[in-house]
């Protein structure tokens, strides 16, 4: 096929190109609570006076994954990669254009309004920015009893109680349940964020950078917070950053996210040693060796590389791989065949023609 077929045929939008279901030869040990089975999620854009027709965004290409009940899985990216509108589609907040999610054994993807409403108290999202994402007219005990009272989640004392309970769970003084956003630090305002996200009772909750606009010496704190919380109550969570330097204390296995696509998947210690992708590779090259002193600076020297170029335009994706416009290795093959997400060995996957796995 030639490079121009392969464009055509990748032009028609849902025309996948890689196959759905990668599992095969590494199933997942454990009960799985999240699949992703190949999502796509794309906008269309407004014609304009240069492009007659109207183009399309892919923000989310052919992503297949798995969470195992109580893991972490951490998703990782430049940031216009497609994590939050990834994030989005797992939790059912936008439709997706192709693909199916299936949450606790269910296909939430083709459910109705009506169906997905007993659904939801089970999945929720904790928004980057608590700032925005908390309404400033409100009370901090009503921004959090929100989502108790749309679930009919009791009387007025019974949610006085639960919202109490929640305040504590999260740190925060039950002092403070009558002040508004302004009044807390930005650490505090994520906490409600938390607090508002746990109130029914989730099996998952989807973190989108919840740390990236919190000043560094929170960060750990909010962190952590993150981590207690999914000891105590069994959580689940898929937790979005844009640097390996925040989720690698977090996550059980890693999931890189390049142009709407997952590039590489593999267990957090494994992908750190060693990156099978080459855009892994040059995302690590990016954080400091240095970082807390262990397994980084003691694994083998790694090979830097630097990204030259810009992140084309999901309007306009690249034929074959995504990252060949940009990788040191790309061959010819990389321009006329998209890779497929195949496993690379230690129950890890690979989107890459010429996977670095001998480096
Ligand atoms: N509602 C929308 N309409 C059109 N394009 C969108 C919309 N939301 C996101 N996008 C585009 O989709 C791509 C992925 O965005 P996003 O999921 O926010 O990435 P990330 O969270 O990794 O920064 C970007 O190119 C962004 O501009
Ligand atoms: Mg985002």
């Amino acid at each position: 096929m030639t490079a121009q077929n392969i464009a055509a045929a990748d032009g028609t939008g849902d025309a996948r190109l890689d196959g759905a279901d990668d599992a095969g030869d590494d199933r997942l040990d454990g009960d799985v609570l999240l699949r992703a089975t190949d999502v796509t999620k794309h906008y269309l854009l407004r014609a304009d006076g240069l492009a007659r027709r109207r183009r399309v965004l892919r923000a989310v290409d052919g992503v297949s994954l798995e969470v195992r009940a109580g893991e972490t899985l951490g998703i990782v990216g430049e940031s216009g990669c497609g994590k939050s509108t990834l994030g989005r589609c797992l939790v059912r907040l936008t439709e997706l254009t192709g693909g199916r999610v299936d949450f606790d054994g269910q296909d939430i993807s083709t459910l109705s309004m009506r169906r997905l409403r007993p659904v939801r108290p089970g999945m929720q999202l904790v928004f980057q920015d608590p700032q925005a994402s908390l309404n400033p007219r409100r009370r901090a005990g009503d921004i959090v009893a929100e989502p108790l009272l749309v679930h009919r989640y009791g009387d007025g004392a019974a949610v006085r109680r639960r919202v109490a309970e929640l305040f504590d769970v999260v740190g925060l003084a039950a002092g403070h349940l009558d002040r508004y956003p302004h009044e807390f630090s930005g650490g505090q305002r994520q906490r409600i964020g938390i607090a508002r996200a746990l109130a029914t009772n989730p099996k998952l909750i989807v973190a989108d950078e919840p740390v990236s606009a919190l000043d560094v010496s929170i960060q750990a704190q909010v962190l952590n917070l993150f981590a207690d919380l999914q000891e105590e109550f069994a959580l689940t969570y898929v937790f979005i950053a844009h640097d390996l330097g925040v989720v690698r204390h977090v996550s059980d296995r890693i999931a890189v996210m390049y142009l709407g696509e997952i590039v590489e998947l593999a267990e957090t210690e494994a992908l750190y040693e060693a990156p099978h992708h080459p855009y892994t590779q040059a995302l690590l090259s990016a954080v400091p060796d240095i970082d807390d002193g262990d397994a980084v600076a003691d694994g083998p020297p790694r090979e830097r590389i630097v990204l030259t170029g810009e992140v084309p335009n999901p309007v306009d994706k690249p034929t074959g791989c995504p990252f060949r416009t940009r990788c040191p290795y790309a061959r010819e093959l990389c321009a006329l065949e998209r890779p497929r997400l195949t496993p690379t060995g230690n129950g890890r996957r690979t989107a890459c023609h010429y996977p670095l796995t001998t480096a």
